[in-house]
């Protein structure tokens, strides 16, 4: 990897609850985080409810000193030099930050200027968001008016009004409907397109899957596992094959021509079911051999293992089955 843009070493953050029920109310939320992201990648932290992504966020963002480790951003030290840091970082909260007796305008023209540009650069830019987000025509309205939806793309508006090179996201999507998550999408495409970086922390799986170049899963403060999707996904052990046969007889006989290349193979009736590792390589060549052995192949389908597969496989515990109320709150 490149130099990294973003780098944390042993990051850990106790909290000391004042009112505790007990005589220690001690809260070890983030233990020991090691994290490298490279310039221009979309990193995704994943994990359960209370697994540590907001705290780990909130000190790569320099909003909570760290309990202990360290961690650089751009080559700038998160303690020592926080107003280098913040000043290449776009932050979005998951609780999301505007003035609710403002317009979402007035919001975005304020941020715009907090980071320095004039009210005509301003205004430039606020316009130029405005329409990339499809936020326009309900711009001009004071923002607690908003839905919980249009609330949440205005905060994506704010934190990437100064075009940081880092952007920080919190659960962008959580409680958007497919419409507006699919906007959220596009502006993180978008983004990343133009070379941004984007640190981000989601509990939908798919969108993980499919907006992240690599992931970490966090679990109880620590980083069970880490890499792109797809290496994750391979510590399940494979893809699944189904082919489905006219006869009985053909599935029998199409066994026996596979039975020495792939991992695993069950026969059920007409169909058969084949483990494999990169099922999508190795199902042209399977195809070609039940051809070739004259065996036709009706219906055919590949699935890869999820990412919460590998969470259930690393934790013993199902991410989507942990995905609590938080959602219907
Ligand atoms: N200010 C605080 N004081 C005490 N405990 C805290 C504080 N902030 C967070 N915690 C605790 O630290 C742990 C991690 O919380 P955090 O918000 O980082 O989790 P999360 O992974 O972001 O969860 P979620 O998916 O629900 O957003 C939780 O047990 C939480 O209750
Ligand atoms: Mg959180």
């Amino acid at each position: 990897m490149a130099e990294p843009i973003l780098l944390a070493e042993q990051l850990r953050k106790t909290f000391i609850a004042k009112k505790g029920m007990g005589p220690k109310a001690v809260v070890e939320a983030v233990r020991g985080v090691d994290l490298r992201v490279g310039a221009g990648e979309v990193f995704g932290l994943l994990g359960p409810n209370g697994a540590g992504k907001t705290t780990t966020m909130r000190m790569l963002c320099t909003l909570l000193p760290p309990s202990g480790g360290s961690g650089r951003i751009a080559g700038f030290d998160l303690i020592r030099d926080q107003a280098e840091v913040r000043k290449r970082i776009g932050y979005v909260s998951q609780k999301g930050g505007m003035e609710r007796v403002a317009t979402g305008r007035e919001n975005l023209l304020l941020q715009a200027q907090l980071y320095g540009m004039s009210r005509r650069q301003a205004v430039e830019r606020v316009n130029v968001i405005l329409a990339r987000l499809k936020i326009g025509e309900f711009a001009d309205r004071k923002t607690n008016t908003y839905s919980g939806g249009q609330r949440r793309i205005f905060d994506l508006a704010s934190g990437i009004i100064h075009s940081p090179p880092l952007l920080f996201l919190d659960e962008p999507t959580t409680g958007l409907d497919p419409q507006s998550r699919s906007r959220v999408w596009e502006e993180v495409g978008r983004l990343h397109g133009e070379g941004a970086t984007i640190f981000l922390t989601t509990h939908y799986l798919e969108e993980a899957d499919a907006l992240c170049d690599r992931v970490a899963i966090v679990d109880r403060g620590q980083v069970v596992a880490h890499g792109t999707p797809a290496e994750l996904k391979r510590l399940v052990g494979g893809d699944t094959i189904a082919l489905g046969f006219a006869s009985a007889d053909h599935a029998a006989r199409a066994r026996n021509v596979l039975l020495h290349s792939v991992k695993e193979l069950v026969i059920d009736e007409r169909a058969l079911r084949l483990t494999v590792e990169q099922g999508d390589e190795r199902l042209p060549i399977i195809l070609a051999a039940l051809n070739a052995a004259q065996l036709p192949v009706l219906t055919v389908a590949l699935s890869r293992p999820t990412l919460d597969q590998v969470f259930l496989k690393l934790t013993g515990r199902s991410l989507t089955a942990a995905e609590p109320a938080e959602d219907a709150a």
